[in-house]
């Protein structure tokens, strides 16, 4: 049938189908691979190289993670007594918030074929936020705040590294930032202007 002039000039539906098929077409040796090398569990070829350089971005988060549930700890224990119980008693909240951060890297890590890190000797260094032994209630929650933004930035930054290379931890890791942006934001309340 002959097209009107005053048709678009695009190819006909069935070859714009074809071509969207091929640019969506599935890698049939990456899932022909899949079905050996058992061993490696969860992770399949899809990973590519990715696997190793995702697995050193999450030891690094696992660090961190253990530095705040320490500083968190620190401040809980040694605030108590001092102007705000509640604050105190939020500061073991946010601990055991990052422990529990700090175990899903760690199952994730397991899962990607990957050893967690968790050696005391090198957590620091390791670590994106730093300990602090303050003693003063405002000085606490500053230190806290500032581990709590680092934590917001180093995990957006992974997002975006990561994209849709690993989408099961790009989503763990926007869990987690969720609950690191709900910790900065308590915290700059109690913040006193400088
Ligand atoms: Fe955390
Ligand atoms: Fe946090």
């Amino acid at each position: 049938m002959k097209q009107s002039s005053a048709a678009p000039r695009t190819a006909p539906p069935s070859r714009q189908a074809a071509a969207a098929r091929e640019r969506l077409a599935l890698d049939q040796a990456g899932i022909e691979a899949a079905k050996s090398d058992l061993q490696a569990g969860a992770v399949t070829p899809h990973f590519g190289p990715w696997r190793e350089e995702i697995i050193a971005l999450l030891n690094d988060a696992l660090a961190t993670e253990w530095i705040c549930v320490l500083r968190y700890k620190r401040h809980h224990f040694t605030a108590v007594g001092l102007a705000s119980p509640a604050i105190a008693n939020e500061f073991l909240v946010h601990a055991n918030d990052e422990a529990q951060h700090a175990d899903w890297l760690a199952r994730r890590i397991v899962q990607l074929g990957g050893e967690p890190d968790f050696n005391p000797d090198t957590l620091s260094q390791r670590s994106h936020a730093s300990y602090s032994a303050v003693r003063e209630l405002q000085a606490m929650i500053r230190a806290n705040l500032i581990a709590e933004r680092v934590a917001i930035e180093t995990y957006s930054q992974m997002i975006a590294l990561i994209g849709d290379k690993d989408p099961t931890t790009r989503r763990l890791i926007e869990a987690i930032l969720e609950q690191e942006q709900h910790h900065a934001e308590e915290l700059a309340d109690w913040l006193a202007p400088a």
